[in-house]
Formats: C-alpha cells, sequence, structure tokens
C-alpha cells in the first residue's frame, strides 16, 4: 500500500522524472510533437488538444507522443485512459480511432482501431482513468505491420468527443471484412459529427530487424 502511493505522489509531483512509467504528462509537449511530426497536415485535422489521451500495451508499455515502440510491444490490444491532470473539461462518452497515415497512397490511412462509448472509471496509482466500454469496438485493432525497409510509421491514436448519434452511423461498415484501408479520418470524424479530437497520442514503428 506504501508503494502505490508513494507511486502516486512521485508521479503526480514529478512527471517529468517518471515519464516512462506513464504516457504523456503535458498538453503543449503533445501538441507540439503532433506539429514537429506533421501529423495535423497528414490527417487534415485540427489538434488542440485539451485531454492527455494515456495508450497503454501489456507489459504494462506506455504511449508517450513520439516513442519508439516495436512490432512486438504494439501486437496485443492497447488499453486506454485519460489523466485527471489537467481535468477533462469534455464530458464522456468518448469515441477512440488509431490510424496509420504513413502507407502509400492508396492505402492509407489504414485504420487501426475505432471504438465508441468509452467512459472514465477510478483513477488509478498513476492518476489515469481507466477509459471502459461495454459495445463492441467498431474496427477492432490492427497490429502495426510496417513494411521492411519503410522509415518508421507514425500508429497516431485520437481522442473525439463522441456525437450522439455516433452508435447509428452508417459511413463505415462496423466488422467489416474488408481490409481496413482507404480510411480517412478527418472526413469520417466530419461525416460522423465527432469534430475535432480533443486529445491524442503517437508512436513510431517500423518493421522489426
Ligand atoms: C462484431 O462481431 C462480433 C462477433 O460476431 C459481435 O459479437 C459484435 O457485436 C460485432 N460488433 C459490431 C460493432 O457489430
Ligand atoms: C481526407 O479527406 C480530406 C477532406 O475530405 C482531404 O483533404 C484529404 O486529402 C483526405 N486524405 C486522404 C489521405 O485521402
Amino acid at each position: 500500500m506504501r508503494s502505490l502511493t508513494l507511486t502516486a505522489l512521485l508521479s503526480l509531483f514529478a512527471p517529468a522524472a517518471f515519464a516512462s512509467f506513464t504516457g504523456d504528462t503535458s498538453l503543449s509537449t503533445v501538441k507540439a510533437a503532433f506539429d514537429n511530426a506533421g501529423l495535423p497536415a497528414a490527417l487534415d485535422i485540427n489538434f488542440n488538444p485539451t485531454v492527455l489521451l494515456e495508450v497503454t500495451f501489456p507489459g504494462p508499455v506506455y504511449v508517450h507522443a513520439g516513442v519508439q515502440l516495436t512490432t512486438t510491444q504494439t501486437f496485443p490490444p492497447p488499453s486506454f485512459g485519460i489523466r485527471i491532470l489537467p481535468p477533462p473539461l469534455i464530458a464522456p462518452p468518448y469515441v477512440v480511432i488509431a490510424v496509420d497515415p504513413d502507407a502509400p497512397v492508396g492505402v492509407a490511412e489504414v485504420r487501426h482501431f475505432v471504438g465508441s462509448d468509452f467512459t472514465p472509471g477510478v483513477p488509478d496509482v498513476n492518476l489515469v482513468e481507466p477509459l471502459r466500454n461495454s459495445t463492441p469496438a467498431c474496427s477492432n485493432w490492427v497490429n502495426p505491420q510496417p513494411p521492411a525497409g519503410d522509415p518508421a510509421h507514425r500508429y497516431t491514436f485520437l481522442l473525439y468527443k463522441q456525437s450522439p448519434d455516433f452508435d447509428k452511423q452508417t459511413v463505415l461498415q462496423c466488422n467489416s471484412t474488408a481490409l481496413p484501408i482507404g480510411f480517412n479520418v478527418s472526413s469520417f470524424a466530419a461525416a460522423t459529427g465527432l469534430g475535432d479530437p480533443i486529445g491524442g497520442t503517437f508512436m513510431l514503428v517500423a518493421a522489426s530487424s
């Protein structure tokens, strides 16, 4: 019990020093990382995050904006959360979408995840509220499989405030057996009333050598 409390305190008072044990801890750092990576232009999005989205792979392996991870680390489906600091001002439920803009023209964007009805639970020791949903994902996790020789792809996770009729959307056929390619997150978000993303993070993954 004492060590859990200590971890919580350390992550509260020294987020930078313990960054490797959590995801992103600063909205301005996340925004700068997106801008430096050219992601708003690549994805045709306005990215001014107000919520810190936490993406964690089993291990745990924490994603923070621009982290380099391996195909092995990112093979299993990630879990999601939101940090309680700064307080998320935009009410749930939320939609999470993951895309890869770096596949070849005609294939990009590759859709890696679309899930809805996420609501936050009780904060953990890292001051992150786990995001849970009880409805199946519309588009299940597709693990990164960048081709050998490609520079690392920018696998990008975006958090949206869910639009009232999102679960009735017909723009994307849920559970489709079609390949998850030729997706366009900005036009999908516009067509389904999601608006601009309210949070996000990304990871760089290259083929394992
Ligand atoms: C996807 O298919 C699974 C298995 O058939 C089903 O349980 C789930 O409800 C489906 N999800 C959606 C969003 O239709
Ligand atoms: C996605 O759609 C937007 C607007 O409809 C367009 O400007 C952009 O080029 C599209 N992106 C891709 C990768 O096709």
